[in-house]
Parts: structure tokens; sequence; C-alpha cells
């Protein structure tokens, strides 16, 4: 029986490399082995219904006390770089490391470009149990970082671009632009431009939604959309892509002006090369 009042939970989502589905099972089965021996909790791996590849690391920790135990245990930590290995792993609840976010921001930083090199994934986290093409119906949404995943929904992200856009203070440049992040536990972001009178100070939409994120203790994204009005599509520029690649990996990136969706590109194509966490 849990004791509710102490028990904690973590949630990851695991991305498995293909072919190493059986490595991972037995991985899986150690790490269970492992938390209960040491008394740290419960782990239990959950297979997604539509991505045979993609499993939900469900950690119940006994309490709080256990949970960092466990992250400061070689045993724990020498699993988790195997799982690094073989596994694309993107933390969604993690209750227990939260009171510590410079750290978990660079650990998660480091590990998300690990993962990234050692196993050539993508880091764009598909649309988990949503089917396609699902969209939400009308409604008027307000922006900000809400919830707006309902089970089921794909989130109309150039949608909310197109609004954060209403907002833009672009007053020297007259060229507005609109941002929505969207954030791996289904939240949506949005920015838009804001101008100066230095020009200099300036901070483009892409920007402003992921310090916005970022300040509201996000740390795993799949997709951003940016909207101007414009014919041809508007592309980060590069400050922004650095920012995008450093925090959140490689994005899928929708481009879109007010009437139509222009292209849908990955980051890692329009940052070859990339410097980032890893090479310091
Ligand atoms: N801008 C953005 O906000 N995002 C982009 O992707 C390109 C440029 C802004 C910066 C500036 O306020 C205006 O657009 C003109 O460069």
């Amino acid at each position: 029986m849990q004791d509710l009042d102490n028990a904690r939970l973590s949630v990851a989502l695991v991305d498995v490399a293909e072919g190493r589905e059986r490595e991972f099972h037995a991985l899986a089965r150690e790490l269970a082995a492992l938390l209960l021996t040491k008394g740290y909790g419960r782990a239990e791996m959950i297979r997604d219904e539509g991505q045979p590849l993609r499993f939900y690391a469900v950690q119940q920790w006994t309490d709080a006390r256990s949970a960092e135990k466990s992250h400061a245990d070689p045993d724990v930590q020498a699993w988790t770089a195997r799982l690094f290995r073989i596994a694309r792993v993107t933390h969604v609840v993690n209750g227990v490391r939260r009171p510590d976010p410079g750290r978990l921001m660079l650990d998660d930083r480091r590990t998300r470009v690990e993962a990234d090199r050692r196993t050539g994934f993508d880091r764009r986290v598909r649309d988990a149990g949503r089917p396609e093409g699902d969209r939400r119906q009308g409604g008027d949404r307000r922006l900000g970082p809400r919830r707006l995943r309902q089970a089921g929904e794909k989130i109309d992200l150039v949608a909310a671009a197109r609004r954060a856009r209403e907002y833009a203070d672009a007053a020297f440049s007259n060229f507005k632009v609109g941002a929505a992040l969207e954030t791996a536990d289904g939240a949506v972001v949005a920015g838009c431009n804001i101008e100066n009178a230095s020009y200099g100070l300036t901070i483009c939409a892409e920007r402003v939604a992921m310090f916005k994120a970022i300040s509201e203790g996000y740390r795993a994204f799949t997709r951003i959309a940016i909207v101007a009005d414009t014919a041809s599509p508007t592309p980060p520029c590069g400050a922004c892509r650095q920012i995008l690649w450093e925090f959140g990996g490689n994005l899928e990136i929708q481009l879109a002006n007010l009437q139509e969706t222009k292209g849908t590109h990955q980051l890692k194509n329009l940052l070859p090369l990339p410097f980032d966490a890893r090479l310091l």
C-alpha cells in the first residue's frame, strides 16, 4: 500500500533506439530490482499506445528522501548512463530535483545533448497518444503557459503564434512576429518580438517564448511555430537558433504566415555543427 502523504512520483519519456529493445527490457528489469532492493521505491516502464519504441518510465519513490538518495546513488547513476546509450530520455515530472533548478537545467541540457549525440536520435518528441489531424475546434484561447492539450487533441501551435503576434511591440521595424512553443507535457508558451529605441536590445519572439518557458520551470520541448505577415516564411535568426538548440534541442519548427503554414523544419538542419554544452 502506498503511503500517499510521503510517496513521490517521477515520469520520463524514454524513446528507445531501434534494435535496442531487448537491452532496454533487461535494463528496465534491473532498475525495478535495484529500486526495490535498496528500498527507494518502484519503477515501471509502460509502453505508449501508439509508438512501440516509446515508454513512460514511472518511478514511485517511497518518499522524497528516497528519491534524492536514488539520484545520488552510484549504482543508479551507472544504470542511467547505460540507459542513455540506448535511449533518449525526456523528464516530464521530476518533482524531487526541482528545488535546485540551476543544477537540473545543466544536467538536463547535458543529458539531452549527450543522448542526441550517442544515439543519433531526433530531438522531437512525437505526438504521443494524440491521433493525427484531431484539431481543437473554435474557442479563442488565452495565451500563456497553460495546458492546452486534452486527451486526443493536437495543439494548433500556429494559431497560438498568430495570437501572440498581435502583441508584438515592433514600433521601429513594423515587422511583427509571434511564436508558440510546445512543452513536452503539452503546455504552450507564446512570445512576440519586443523592440526598443536602442534597437540592439530588441528581442525576437522565439527567445521571448523560450525564456518565458524556462523561467516558469519548463525544461523539455517538442515544437515551435513562428508566424509573420510575409509571403515567404520567416525563419528564426541566428541568435534564436542557438537559444532554441541549447534549451530545446532538435525542435520541430513550423513556419507560417497569417493564412497558411509555409514549411516544417528540424532545428538541426537550420543549425548545422552547433556549439553547445557537450563542447564545454
Ligand atoms: N524577429 C523575430 O522576432 N523573429 C524572427 O524570426 C525574425 C526577426 C523580429 C526582430 C525584430 O523585432 C523584427 O523582427 C525585425 O527584424
